[in-house]
């Protein structure tokens, strides 16, 4: 059994290079010891502008000090999504569409180990459906299990949000559903999430969080003494995991271990 409520190991870093090159290196390594030990990687990617410049580093031909591409084992990699927008996958908001075009397109990535939330349906309720239906399959989940995936990428949105559990979201505390289709009313739409039941039950969980914009919401997250957790990404505590947050200089600067 893992620590309940592991501390977060926190990684801080000068820009953005270096923070994505930390992210990298620790999927790399992830992801070489998963097919090592068991043959294969799952790995749920998120979603927004951050994790853009890592799925590029990651699947660059460019020379860099480390190969990130040539190192990884692509085709024992499973790639699924922390979340997804209601938008069909050629959408410029798509989630899948950012990996897809950044990595997925570029890297040696077999068709059947891109497990996408099938997003374009009319019913977001459905899509969360499927995307679970999928999981429980793939996962070979009896009733009641959650899947544990191996890393599970997130991050985190100036108002806490992760994923697509924003604050007052009926999916915060929903503790039966693997996948959830919540009504986001500030952004007047649907989206498609893992629960936090769903998350917290990964072997990892790597929130990459950057820029000054969000330094109050992670100080409050990681310093702060909120009895009640306020904001969705407190929720997010692995029960038999690791709790890595992967910070560049803005994000942190409010953060007394960056003083
Ligand atoms: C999404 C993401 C979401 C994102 C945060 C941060 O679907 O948008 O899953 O949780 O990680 O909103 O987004 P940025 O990286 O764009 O700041």
């Amino acid at each position: 059994m893992g620590d309940p409520n592991p501390t977060p190991d926190v990684r801080i870093f000068p820009d953005q290079a270096a923070q994505m090159a930390a992210a990298a290196d620790e999927i790399l390594r992830r992801a070489t010891d998963g097919v090592a030990s068991q043959g294969k990687f799952t790995i749920a990617l998120s979603g927004g502008t951050t994790p853009r410049a890592l799925y590029a580093l990651l699947a660059s031909t460019e020379r860099h000090e480390r190969s990130w591409r040539a190192g990884l084992p692509w085709d024992r990699i499973h790639f699924f999504w922390g979340d997804e927008r209601h938008v069909p996958p050629e959408h410029p908001d798509s989630n899948f569409r950012v990996a897809q075009d950044a990595m997925l397109s570029k890297a040696p990535v077999p068709a059947e180990n891109v497990h996408r939330i099938l997003a374009e349906s009319s019913s977001a309720e459905l899509a969360a459906e499927a995307y679970a239906e999928h999981l429980r399959t793939f996962f070979r989940l009896e009733a009641g299990q959650w899947p544990r995936f191996d890393l599970i990428l997130l991050g985190m949105g100036a108002d806490g949000h992760t994923a697509s559990l924003f604050p007052e979201s009926e999916a915060l505390y929903d503790q039966t559903r693997i996948v959830a289709a919540p009504w986001v009313e500030k952004l007047k739409t649907h989206r498609v999430t893992l629960t936090p039941p769903a998350i917290n039950n990964a072997a990892a969980v790597v929130f990459l969080v950057q820029g000054e914009e969000k330094a109050h919401r992670v100080k409050e997250i990681l310093e702060g003494e909120l009895a009640k957790p306020l904001y969705p990404a407190q929720l997010i505590r692995p029960s038999r995991g690791a709790l890595i947050w992967i910070l560049d200089r803005g994000a942190a600067k409010l953060l007394r271990s960056y003083a």
